[in-house]
This record gives structure tokens, sequence and C-alpha cells, in this order.
């Protein structure tokens, strides 16, 4: 099946592994249909309560980090009631999840991909890479991360087993690269697309920084979530031409966008 195919399934998916250290997670999920069929920047929604229970009610929104051999990996922080439920699971358990979901990023050959990642953004990169890298095997990548310390620089380990990929990172306090902000990295003159995802701030000062060197940018949205798939409305923003066209949903219409269709 293709996987520009949009198919989405729901299942309860046996947690392969789970691991937490200073509250940054990660989890993998035996799940074959959505690995088969996902493609890089979709997210899917986890259950994190108990089965019985339906507490909390709404499932979370996760970008897929990882996906290969019939299974999904996902990086998380835990920041509330869901995610330290989550971050108690076991492996042998499992977890209900929809997905996948949303618009992926698009990809074409380029003499450079550079990938921008701020924070918990980092986390769908490493697929993004493995997917450049799969479909373009001579084309450059870049990766530019950032983080506010080196505890909180995440999947470093993931993108080391790519060929043909340069890391660059920069921290807040310095503690690991550049002493600075991530946008920073870009070089002078960009020759490709940027990928970017982090907080909105630095998308924006990334995406400004993309078009003043006449390079296609594209940013992967995150707001808060409450169905994923397009019913409750409650993921609407509005693009640069919303008196024209209206509100877009991250969840549906995004979370990937290209950058001019939401900032001018
Ligand atoms: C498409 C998408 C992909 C995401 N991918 C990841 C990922 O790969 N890794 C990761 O760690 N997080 C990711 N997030 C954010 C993640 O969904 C939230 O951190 C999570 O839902 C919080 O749930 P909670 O019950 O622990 O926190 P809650 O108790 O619901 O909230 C705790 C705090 O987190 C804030 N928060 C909750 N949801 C969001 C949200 N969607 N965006 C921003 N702030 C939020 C709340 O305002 C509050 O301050 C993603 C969000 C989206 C929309
Ligand atoms: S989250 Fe419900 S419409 Fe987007």
């Amino acid at each position: 099946m293709s996987k520009a195919q949009k198919i989405q399934f729901q299942i309860d998916a046996h947690i392969v592994d789970s691991q937490c250290a200073n509250d940054i997670c990660t989890l993998v999920l035996q799940a074959p249909e959505i690995a088969r069929t996902a493609v890089s920047g979709q997210f899917i929604m986890v259950a994190t309560g108990d089965e019985k229970s339906h507490d909390p009610l709404l499932r979370r929104p996760f970008s897929i980090s990882q996906c290969a051999n019939g299974t999904i990996g996902l990086v998380y922080k835990v920041v509330g009631r869901g995610t330290k439920l989550l971050s108690k699971m076991t492996a042998g358990q499992k977890v209900n999840l929809v997905g996948p979901l949303g618009k992926g990023f698009k990809l074409h050959s380029q003499k450079k991909h550079y990938l921008v990642g701020g924070g918990m953004g980092i986390a769908p990169l490493p697929f993004l890479a493995a997917t450049l890298r799969e479909k373009f095997p001579d084309d450059p990548i870049a990766v530019l991360l950032g983080a506010r310390n080196r505890d909180e620089l995440i999947c470093l380990d993931d993108f080391e087993e790519i060929d043909n990929i340069t890391v660059a990172c920069a921290t807040d306090d310095g503690s690991v690269g550049y002493h600075g902000l991530v946008p920073d990295l870009l070089p002078g003159k960009i020759n490709g697309t940027v990928y970017c995802c982090g907080p909105w701030p630095m998308m924006k000062a990334v995406a400004a920084i993309s078009r003043q060197r006449g390079a296609a940018c594209q940013v992967s949205l995150e707001t808060m979530m409450a169905c994923g798939m397009g019913a409750c409305v409650g993921c609407a923003i509005q693009g640069v031409d919303f008196i024209e066209n209206g509100y877009l949903h991250v969840c549906k219409d995004g979370p990937i966008f290209e950058a001019e269709k939401i900032w001018l």
C-alpha cells in the first residue's frame, strides 16, 4: 500500500520499550499498521489514561520520531497529567492510539536539506532524516539542534546512525556546541530546503531567515488538540490568507505547513 494513501488506525499497541530520564522519555510501540503507512511529520494521538476510567479523557498528540520494523518511536517530555501517566507505563502493557494523523513533510531532492529543531521539537526529525536518506541517498543533510542545556538535547544518537549527515548544536547555557540560539547556526547561503520544528518564536525566526536567504521552509506547528482529526476545531489558527480562506486546522491541514502560508 502506498504511504501517500490517507488511512488511520485505532489500535491497542504493545509497548516494546519505555525509558525516562530527567522527565524526558522514549516509548517504542509495536504498531505495524501505522509503521507501514506513516510518513515523516505525521503524529499519533495516544490514550494516556487507564482503560477503565478513561481519565484523562482526551488523547494526547505526539510526533512519530522513529518508524522501523513494525514499530514506531516517540520522544516526549513529562509536562502534565497525561505524560506523567504515560511515563509510568512499562514494556508489555498496551496503549490505545490513533494514527497516523495529519500531513507530513513534502520531500524533493535538494542540494542540501537543513533540519532545524528546538527543544522537544527535535522529536520528529530523526524520522525525517531517515526518510530523506532513504529517498535521496546522495543529498547532504545538515541537522541543527537547539535546547536549553545538554540534558534537553534529545535524539542525538538517532542522527549518528544516518550516513552523510552533519549535526551542529546550540544550547542556551553553552553546555554543548554554540552558546546561543539555533537559528544562528543557519548558514549565510542556504542551498536547499529548511524543515523546522520547535517553539513558535524559534520557527518564526527560522522562517524569516529562510525567506531572506531565498530558501523554502516547512514548519511543524503544535497547538492544543482535542480530537486530532478535524472534528473539534480546537487547533484552528489564522494563516496569511485567513480573510479569503478561513482558519487552518493544524491537525488536518498540518501539522506541516509551508512557512509562507503561516507568516508573511
Ligand atoms: C502535532 C503535535 C505533536 C507533538 N509532539 C510532541 C512530541 O513529539 N513530544 C512531546 O514531548 N510533546 C509533543 N507534543 C506536545 C504534547 O502533545 C503535550 O506536551 C501533551 O499533550 C501534554 O499532555 P499532558 O496531559 O502531560 O499535559 P497537560 O496537563 O494537558 O498540560 C500541561 C502543560 O502542557 C501544555 N500543553 C498541553 N498540550 C500542549 C500542546 N499540544 N502543545 C503545547 N503545549 C501543550 C499545557 O498548556 C500545560 O501548560 C505535540 C503536540 C502536537 C500538537
Ligand atoms: S484537534 Fe480537533 S479539529 Fe484539530
